[in-house]
């Protein structure tokens, strides 16, 4: 009996050593042999993740070890060692790479990087490839494959709490921007995961609500900045989003994920769900989001029975572990790629204090304010984010950073002298970091005499005002006004200092769109630092000194006031049913604005809103200040292969060296279509022009992209007639113009992601 026991464990061995000669290994081309050695169990383990957050004591030991890999990665594809599958690591930005320091382990800080709010201030896309390059860097020398960034979502109403990790409310602008953010990363041969796919606008209910779009406003405004990313650019993977569109869960929404993304795009690579976004993994699965992020063994389990009751067809499954794998042939991972754990700290830090710079938007500078003057030697600084600098904000899109120099830092790093006095003041203050969820903070009530004190013994003031918001929850409308004490802080310096003779300066350290109209008379200046990163302060201080020429301008329109948006008709503004991001429900159509959104404005949002209405702004679109000044020559255009081309001569006319971010607006004649006033259809910047320096911008238009979206025919209808192409500085500073013949066309497209019945008008 002993022997045939051992002879039958002997055999045993044989048939598994000789079963697992015949296991492929992955390789680039093997991928449809490993799919066909995998089991159900295997496949189904890959697709659903390495449940972050799930860990699971009786999970297989190799799946443990990669829970190591990579601390504080967001998530990971399994390991299937059997198969040659590696465990590919996937992490946050996009403001840097998003891991975390584990105790005792190697340092794992990441370079903050400004917010991509400031990025797309830059206007410059050349600038944020070489961001996104450092970022890539950084994210591979600490393993990771895959960035779970750029987010692209249009800021449609300024509340969003989310808004500051977006770029723009214009798609052109937020498009072409992940073309630059995306190449950056991708040229590090690892990936980034474009997200929020699509139409994720709010935080309120985040997981769960439903926005109600016409297709033409996701044709034209929601989708379009993913068509130039995927077209421009192929990101290796795309995160669905939460929301449903219409009725049903992006992440389920086959005419989304498949038809749009893949059918009429063409693209090849990979789609995830956020975060335990959606509901039915089968139909995930069907709809084509290949992977279920971060998984848990339930829905593996699901996916498995789907398969062998027959409700889930294995060539389904199949396909969408072909993608994965396609993926992971692609990782430094699976290339063996030995990461340092170290990357050039010192060298990102730069890049972030430079980029930050040109980002910042220059808002006012009455009589030349700024930059400071050698008699600005001492400075009295108030509010209390001065002292304590937002570097970003918070949620997933947080970084953990080393350090974050603060505007008093800032300046004193440039030998600028700091009044003590009003700093001790600040500091000894114990203001709450958060009011409430708002993380709102509480600026401290100031004494008209010590302000008086400040004025006589000081040169000039600076004011700091900040916000921060993030994800899971939207901000409320108070912390887009001023509060109380903010305004007589504002008030009561800029009174108190005038009456001396001396300036104010104030410096927004701002995620988002705040209000302005009612303010801005007050102080000399006022500078929009935005979130800048680890080096904010002394980016801010490279700034004020004239180290660094304001080149920012802004990527949306700041209004004079909230209601303004016809959006914030549709927006969950100071919404008191608390529904937030783990509560999910079936449909149901009972809350407005909770449950669901009705994006009741169509295509007016932003500019294209507050221009086609010729409402008062605070500051337009494309605005911002230089300390240089610059001359538009007379635009010129040509024809050639499908194209517009306009050609402008930008000169500076001032006396310091500058860039000038140049913008082309196009005004389409009447036709069929309702349409904005213009709309951004090319930009450009300058390079450092010198005094008296000029250079020719060239701006570039297909004809294709004149076109407006005609819901009746589901096509792309460009009017035939005469256009104006406009050169700008802003979309309220036309600069010059031309006018094109054009010639009409007609694109037809899938006529899907259409109003649910309850909805059509
Ligand atoms: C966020 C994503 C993020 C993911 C992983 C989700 O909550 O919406 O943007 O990439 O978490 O951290």
């Amino acid at each position: 009996m002993k022997m045939k026991l051992i002879g039958f464990a002997a055999a045993a061995m044989v048939a598994s050593v000789s079963v697992s000669a015949k296991v492929p290994k992955l390789k680039v081309n093997n991928i449809d042999a490993v799919i066909k050695a995998m089991t159900i169990e295997e496949k189904a383990d890959l697709i659903v993740g390495a449940r972050m957050y799930h860990q699971d004591e009786n999970a297989a030991p190799h799946i443990k070890e990669s829970w190591k890999v990579v601390p504080g990665a967001a998530g990971r594809i399994n390991p299937v060692p059997r198969v040659g599958i590696p465990c590919v690591v996937l992490s946050d930005g996009p403001a840097g790479c998003g891991i975390l320091p584990v105790e005792g382990e190697e340092n794992y800080f990441c370079t903050h990087f400004p917010i991509e709010t400031l990025l797309s201030s830059t206007w410059d896309v050349d600038l944020v490839r070489n961001v996104g390059e450092v970022i890539g860097n950084e994210a591979k020398e600490y393993g990771v494959d895959v960035l779970l960034a750029p987010a692209i979502n249009i800021h449609r109403h300024p509340l969003c709490g989310r808004n500051f990790e977006y770029f723009s409310e214009d798609p052109l602008l937020a498009g072409k921007m992940a073309v630059a953010y995306v190449d950056g990363v991708q040229s590090n041969d690892i990936g980034t995961s474009v997200k929020h796919f699509a139409v994720n606008n709010q935080e309120t209910n985040r997981m769960n609500n439903n926005a109600i779009v016409s297709s033409r406003a996701l044709r034209e405004i929601y989708l379009k900045a993913f068509e130039i990313v995927v077209k421009e650019s192929q990101p290796w993977t795309i995160m669905s989003s939460y929301n449903r569109i219409n009725d049903v869960y992006a992440s389920e929404s086959p005419e989304l994920i498949t038809t749009i993304l893949r059918d009429e795009w063409g693209y090849k690579g990979t789609v995830m769900t956020d975060w335990w976004g959606g509901a039915d993994g089968a139909a995930q699965m069907i709809a084509g989001n290949d992977m279920i992020e971060p998984g848990t063994k339930e829905q593996a389990a699901h996916i498995i029975k789907g398969v062998k009751n027959g409700t889930l067809d294995e060539a389904v499954v199949d396909r969408n572990v072909r993608r994965i794998l396609e993926l992971v042939v692609r990782t430094p991972r699976f290339k063996g790629y030995k990461y340092s754990n170290n990357p050039d700290m010192k060298a990102h830090a730069t890049v972030t204090r430079q980029s930050a710079t040109e980002g910042m938007v220059l808002l006012k500078n009455e009589k030349q304010a700024l930059p400071l003057s050698p008699k600005d030697k001492n400075i009295a600084l108030f509010g209390g984010v001065s002292y304590n600098f937002f570097s970003g904000g918070t949620g997933s899109g947080d970084i953990h950073r080393p350090y974050v120099v603060s505007l008093l830092d800032g300046l004193k790093n440039q030998q600028i002298v700091v009044d003590d006095n009003i700093k001790a003041i600040y500091q000894a203050y114990n203001r709450p970091q958060e009011q409430g969820e708002q993380m709102r903070i509480n600026e401290m009530p100031m004494d008209t005499a010590i302000i008086k004190y400040a004025a006589k013994n000081n040169d000039m003031a600076i004011i700091t005002f900040g916000r921060i918001s993030g994800e899971y929850i939207d901000r409320v409308s108070s912390d887009f006004f001023l509060s109380d004490t903010e305004r007589e802080l504002v008030k009561n310096v800029t009174r108190i200092f005038h009456e001396a003779n001396k300036k104010v300066v104030v410096v927004l350290n701002v995620g988002g769109v705040i209000e302005t109209q009612s303010w801005k008379e007050m102080p000399d200046a006022i500078l929009l630092s935005w979130q800048a990163g680890q080096e904010g302060g002394n980016s801010v201080a490279d700034i004020l000194t004239g180290n660094a020429n304001p080149s920012g301008k802004l990527p949306m329109t700041f209004p004079v006031t909230l209601s303004d948006h016809w959006s914030s008709l549709n927006f969950p503004i100071d919404q008191k049913i608390d529904r937030r991001w783990s509560v999910k429900t079936g449909l149901t159509h009972e809350t407005k604005n909770v449950d669901y959104t009705i994006y009741d404005e169509g295509i007016y949002v932003g500019y294209r809103w507050f221009d086609t209405r010729n409402l008062q702004v605070s500051y337009p679109f494309g605005y911002g200040l230089s300390y240089t000044t610059f001359e538009y020559g007379k635009p010129s255009v040509k024809q050639d292969n499908g194209k517009v081309i306009v050609e402008v001569t930008v000169k500076n006319t001032g006396k310091v060296a500058g860039k000038e971010a140049v913008q082309l607006y196009v005004e389409a004649p009447a036709g069929k279509l309702d349409k904005p006033v213009h709309e951004l259809k090319a930009f450009g910047k300058t390079k450092m022009l010198q005094p008296g320096e000029s250079q020719v911008i060239t701006l570039a238009v297909h004809t294709d992209d004149l076109a407006s979206f005609d819901e009746q025919t589901s096509a792309w209808v460009t009017d035939g007639g005469r256009y104006k192409f406009v050169v700008a500085a802003s979309s309220r500073d036309p600069r010059g113009d031309v006018i094109v013949d054009i010639s009409p066309s007609t694109r037809k497209v899938n006529n899907v992601l259409n109003l649910p019945a309850a909805f059509k008008k």
